[in-house]
């Protein structure tokens, strides 16, 4: 199946069918409106699919540039800003994070790699360097709002590097050997990996279609939360098979694929120790 024309299906429509389903309609209360074009940054947004195959095509020399000024153009908490972001190129430290992220080759295949970090280090320094005691910093709101800010920023960075023909995947793999990334990064205490982001251009050979969501009626509620129905993930299940068939791969339910996920901390792939490695890190999580 190829993926979105950028001439012919560009509208509205034919881009809500690709993320939720060939069955998705409009809503009712949209019914008669017209199946306009989209503009370009929802267009870049409702096309968005994770890249884990890249083409051996150098990047922009002023991308690091573009990323940090997309990154930190993302709104943040009482502008504390804190996060920050290494941009990693070296292949053998690029391998290094690789395997610590459970030896995901695409990471290590990336020709750029970010790590977006929370970041209390800075606050801390300035903090000391006001003699101030910093306290609020000890708290797990602060923590919060760190691992808010670093993901604001990389999702921005991800629209930007998208609309710029580049694709991207997340690595939560990060987070499974805390320790040994931040260390491999020289972090400092209160600074910590949330996840990592490769970088680079799609590899034309590997055609990825957009993966269809929940219907949108699981997730958006109005004026007071009203938990699914059984159908709308029965729906979304036939959706994620039917996705599966046109992409080869095994069909499986997301609806088990979900609970499977999330059964114990075997599944966890080493982050069921998270707040130890964490308080390791120096956050005091309280
Ligand atoms: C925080 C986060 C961590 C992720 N970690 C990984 C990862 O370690 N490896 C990977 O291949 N994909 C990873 N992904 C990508 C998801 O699997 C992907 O976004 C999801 O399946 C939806 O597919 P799509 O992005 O193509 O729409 C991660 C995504 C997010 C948001």
């Amino acid at each position: 199946m190829a993926g979105v024309d950028a001439t012919e299906s560009d509208t509205l429509y034919a881009l809500m069918r690709q993320r939720y389903g060939a069955s998705w309609t409009p809503a009712s209360d949209a019914a008669g409106a017209a199946d306009a074009s989209v503009n370009d940054v929802i267009g870049t947004m409702l096309k968005h699919r994770s890249v884990r195959a890249f083409a051996d095509r150098a990047l922009p020399d002023d991308i690091l540039q573009t990323i940090a000024a997309a990154a930190q153009s993302a709104s943040t908490s009482s502008n504390l800003q804190a996060w920050s972001v290494v941009a990693i190129r070296d292949s053998q430290r690029k391998a290094r994070l690789a395997a610590h992220a459970g030896n995901q080759k695409h990471v290590a295949n990336a020709p750029l790699l970010l790590v977006f970090i929370a970041d209390l280090s800075r606050l801390r320094r300035l903090s000391d360097a006001q003699s101030m005691q910093g306290l609020g910093l000890d708290y797990l709101e602060a923590f919060l709002v760190a691992v808010a800010d670093a993901s604001f920023a990389a999702q921005n960075t991800v629209v930007a590097l998208e609309s710029l023909g580049l694709g991207c995947c997340y690595i939560g793999g990060m987070r499974n050997q805390p320790e040994a990334v931040a260390q491999e990064l020289s972090l400092p205490p209160e600074a910590f990996a949330v996840f990592g982001l490769t970088v680079g251009y799609p590899d034309p050979a590997v055609v990825t279609d957009i993966k269809p969501r929940l219907p949108a009626s699981v997730v958006l509620h109005v004026e007071r939360y009203e938990p699914e129905s059984g159908a709308a993930l029965a729906d979304y299940d036939a959706t994620m098979n039917e996705f599966q068939r046109l992409q080869q791969m095994q069909e499986w339910k997301w609806t088990a694929q979900a609970s499977r996920r999330v059964r114990g901390p075997e599944a966890l792939s080493g982050r069921d120790r998270l707040v130890e490695a964490l308080r390791t890190l120096g956050f005091g999580l309280k």
